[in-house]
């Protein structure tokens, strides 16, 4: 229906070893999808379906998860639904997109350490709904922790669990201040997401604002402007902005202060890529679109239950917990197919922590009861709760299976905060 002549796109994926200078003069070992950081970006209509012929050529099993694509549960790549992929074995995924947006993909075994050597791809669905734009980017937030030499440093401390692991070198599609090249005047589209293990991106591009027209599940049906965008790990945003200044101006997207717990947010704005205005046709009479498709708005309602994010030591180890349990003691939640439901998401740690579903996306329905703005109608499948408030939120269930949910700080995941939710 929405897609007349619906394709199939068939792409190979190799997982393996390769290298990569981050740093002048070194080179680092990355773990790479064909070989790249990021990996391929997938590109498809909505309605075609995915095929991946996936070959492991790791020295560790892996598995891949398409982080919000609505899959049937035996593709999710997670261990409850696939024996992971040993090395050397392959494995072939397919799917069809049903929805438009901009995705990822990475490992749901070893996240932290595979996702943080360089284990991530990006899918990017085109709807009927495209709104027109001069220049298309792609802008893929994350950092590397490395030694001197280039190699990864892979300690792990109490202090780093705690905030999830942030790296000491900041990256933009792969690499250290890169240059955006957009065009005088014109419509400048840009899909981002953040691929940080721990690290939150706070954008910001000085004298512009940021028109978001969508997130994580797609167009949104309200656009709104900011002129900060707090991207947490996972979580993606479509924005549209105008870039303003002469031809050969360059200006810097920056990262600014945001504190996100335990008073150790980042504290100082930091660059983190070039937008270098070149020499363009100018004004291209695009104009920044007032309102998006419409978007099937979820039933709200009084939350049926809540469940608790936290912290604490359990057997003397630092551990983040779910209603006071740690993953696998979590009990799952029971749901019906087809079935709609509320629940208040806690958090009661000094910090925040970017909650996920997988197969399904939700939307947010109020924070500490206080009913969201007609703008945040959207489909999410990551949001931040941020530290001591109730976010609550509204699915559907409609595809049976085993799904998880857990905090996108990796280390937080590795640590407990994950939980199962049966669809049946
Ligand atoms: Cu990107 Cu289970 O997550
Ligand atoms: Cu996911
Ligand atoms: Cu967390």
């Amino acid at each position: 229906d929405r897609n007349p002549d619906p394709r199939i796109v068939e792409v190979d994926l190799e997982a393996r070893e390769a290298e990569k200078a981050y740093l002048e003069g070194t080179t680092t070992t990355v773990w790479a999808y064909n070989g790249t950081v990021p990996g391929p970006l997938i590109e498809a209509n909505v309605g075609d379906t995915l095929i991946v012929h996936f070959k492991n050529s790791l020295p560790e099993e892996t598995t891949i998860h398409w982080h919000g694509v609505r899959v049937p549960n035996e593709m999710d790549g997670v261990m409850a639904v696939q024996e992971p992929i040993a090395p050397g074995e392959t494995f072939t995924y397919q799917f069809t997109l049903r929805d438009a947006g901009f995705y990822w993909f990475h490992p749901h075994v070893m996240e932290p350490e595979q996702i943080q050597k360089g284990l991530f791809g990006l899918i990017r669905v085109r709807g009927p709904n495209e709104p027109e734009a001069d220049v298309e980017k792609i802008a893929v937030l994350g950092d590397v922790f490395l030694n001197k030499d280039g190699t990864f440093n892979e300690e792990l401390d109490d202090d780093t669990i705690m905030m999830g692991r942030e790296g000491n070198v900041v990256l933009v599609n792969g690499e250290v201040m890169p240059a955006l090249d957009v065009q005088p005047g014109g419509l400048t589209r840009l899909r981002i997401v953040n691929v940080a293990n721990g690290r939150f991106f706070n954008l910001a591009l000085p004298g512009h604002t940021f028109r978001v027209i969508g997130t994580d599940g797609g167009l949104i049906p309200q656009p709104y402007d900011t002129e900060r965008l707090l991207v947490s790990p996972g979580e993606r945003y479509d924005v549209l902005l105008i870039a303003d200044g002469e031809p050969g101006t360059e200006l810097t997207l920056m990262n600014e202060a945001y504190e996100r717990g335990h008073h150790t947010g980042l504290a100082e704005p930091m660059p983190l890529a070039r937008v270098r205005i070149g020499e363009g046709p100018g004004l291209s009479g695009r104009t920044l679109p007032e309102t998006g498709p419409a978007i099937e708005r979820l039933p709200g309602g009084p939350a049926e239950a809540t469940i608790t994010f936290d912290e604490g030591y359990v057997d003397g180890k630092l551990t983040f917990t779910i209603d006071g349990k740690a993953f696998p003691d979590v009990p799952p939640i029971d749901v019906q197919e087809g079935s709609v439901h509320v629940y208040d998401l806690k958090n009661d740690a000094e910090m925040d922590h970017p909650f996920h579903l997988h197969g399904f996306f939700f939307q947010v329905l109020a924070r500490d009861d206080v009913p969201v703005a007609d703008e945040e109608l959207a489909n999410k499948d990551t949001v931040i709760l941020p530290q001591r408030s109730t976010v609550r939120i509204v699915t559907r269930f409609d595809e049976p299976g085993m799904w998880m949910y857990h905090c996108h700080i990796l280390e937080h995941t590795e640590r407990g905060m994950m939980g199962e939710i049966h669809v049946e």
